[in-house]
C-alpha cells in the first residue's frame, strides 16, 4: 500500500488494543507501522485478549505485549511506556476505553497510562452505529476532543452485527495519515481566516416540513478541521446535519438559504478565504404555508417554487481580496457544468 507523508522511521509508539469485533484489524495496522519504521509496543485490554491473542502482536511487534497494570509492577509499565512513546494509537478504540479515558477511570494498564501520557493520544473507535450515535459517547468523544485527543472517525458501512452505520473502525492508511499529521503538525495556515459553509439548508412547506436534500456537511467540517488544525481562524457557517463541529471552530448553525447568505455575507468582509461546501437549496417554496397543511383537505400537486439567491454569485460580486472556492454536485457532464458554474458566478 502506498502511504503518504514522512516514514516513521525511529519513532516510537504504542499501539493499544481494546475488545471490540475490530481487534483483529489492529494485525494488520500494527504491521502498517512496523513498515513504516516504528517501533511499536502494544498494550491491551482483557477483553482486546479475548478477540486475539497478545501471542500474535508479540511476535509482529517484536516486543513483550503488556496486558496486565500489575504485572510488571517493577517497569511500571504505565508510566514507563507512555513516557518513552511519541503518540498512543488505540485502535480499535471501544466505548468503553472512550468512557473510563473521558472520566478518568484508571482500573487497567491502558487507562492508567492516558492519565500519565504527555503526547499525542488517537483513538480509533469501532462499535455498533446505535452505541457510537449514543448520547453518552458522544459526550465522552466530545469531552476528549476538548482535551487535546484526536479521534479517527468510525466509517459507515456494514457492520459486525450485520446492521450498516457509522462504527467500523477507519481504515489503516486514514489511521496512519493521522498519525503523520499528530507527529509533525504543520501551523503554515496561522493569519488565515476562513469562512466555510457546509451541510444542507431546508425550505419550509409548512411549519413541519420543508425541502432539503442529502448533503450530509462531512466535506464542509472536515475542511474546517483541517484548516483549523493548521493554524487558522475558522467560521463553520452550517446547515441542520448530524455531526459535531471541529473543537477550536466557530459554527453558526443555520437553516435556510436566506438564513446562510445573511450568515456568509455579514461575516465576508472579515474573511481572507471563502469556500462554499454547502449544498444550498435552489428553490423553496414560494408561500410557505404559516399552519400545518393537512392530508386530507389539501392538495400539494402545485406546490410553486421560487429561486433562492446565488450565495457564490453574490459573493463573486463583493469579492476584494478572497479567494473563492465553490463546490458543484453533478450528476452528469461533471467538468463542463462545474466549469459553467464557475464562469457564471466568479
Ligand atoms: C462479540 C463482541 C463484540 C464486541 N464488539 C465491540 C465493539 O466493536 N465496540 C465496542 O465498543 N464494544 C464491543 N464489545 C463490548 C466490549 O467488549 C466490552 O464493552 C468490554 O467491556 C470492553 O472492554 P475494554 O474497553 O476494556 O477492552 C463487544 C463485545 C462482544 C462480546
Amino acid at each position: 500500500m502506498q502511504t503518504t507523508g514522512p516514514s516513521l522511521t525511529g519513532v516510537r509508539l504504542v499501539l493499544a488494543v481494546t475488545g471490540s469485533i475490530a481487534a483483529y484489524k489492529a494485525v494488520g495496522l500494527l504491521r502498517l507501522l512496523r513498515r513504516e519504521g516504528a517501533t511499536v509496543h502494544v498494550v491491551m485490554t482483557t477483553g482486546a485478549c479475548r478477540f486475539v491473542t497478545p501471542l500474535t502482536f508479540e511476535v509482529l511487534s517484536g516486543s513483550h505485549v503488556a496486558t496486565d497494570l500489575f504485572e510488571a509492577h517493577q517497569e511500571m509499565l504505565h508510566l514507563s511506556l507512555p513516557e518513552q512513546a511519541q503518540a498512543i494509537v488505540i485502535a480499535p478504540a471501544t466505548a468503553n476505553c472512550l468512557a473510563k479515558a473521558a472520566l478518568g477511570l484508571a482500573d487497567d494498564l491502558l487507562s492508567t497510562m492516558l492519565l500519565t501520557t504527555q503526547c499525542p493520544v488517537i483513538f480509533a473507535p469501532a462499535m455498533d452505529g446505535d452505541m457510537w450515535h449514543h448520547p453518552t459517547v458522544v459526550e465522552h468523544v466530545a469531552a476528549l476532543r476538548t482535551r487535546g485527543a484526536i479521534i479517527v472517525e468510525p466509517e459507515e458501512g456494514p457492520l459486525a452485527s450485520g446492521r450498516s452505520g457509522q462504527g467500523r473502525l477507519a481504515d489503516e492508511s486514514r489511521i496512519l495519515s493521522v498519525l503523520h499529521a499528530a507527529l509533525h503538525p504543520r501551523r503554515d495556515w496561522s493569519g488565515r481566516r476562513l469562512l466555510i459553509s457546509a451541510g444542507p439548508t431546508q425550505e419550509a412547506i409548512d411549519p413541519v416540513r420543508f425541502i432539503s436534500n442529502r448533503s450530509s456537511g462531512k466535506m464542509g467540517y472536515a475542511l474546517a478541521e483541517s484548516a483549523q488544525a493548521r493554524g487558522a481562524e475558522v467560521l463553520l457557517v452550517s446547515g441542520p446535519t448530524a455531526l459535531t463541529p471541529p473543537v477550536g471552530v466557530e459554527l453558526c448553525p443555520v437553516t435556510t438559504a436566506e438564513d446562510m447568505r445573511k450568515a456568509m455575507m455579514s461575516r465576508f468582509t472579515w474573511s481572507d478565504t471563502v469556500i462554499m461546501a454547502a449544498a444550498v437549496a435552489d428553490f423553496r417554496p414560494a408561500q410557505p404555508a404559516t399552519q400545518k397543511l393537512k392530508k386530507r383537505q389539501q392538495s400539494l400537486t402545485n406546490l410553486a417554487l421560487t429561486p433562492t439567491d446565488d450565495i457564490l454569485k453574490e459573493l463573486g460580486e463583493r469579492r476584494t481580496t478572497q479567494v473563492l472556492v465553490g463546490f458543484a454536485a453533478e450528476t452528469q457532464d461533471l467538468l463542463a457544468h462545474a466549469r459553467e458554474n464557475c464562469k457564471l458566478r466568479v
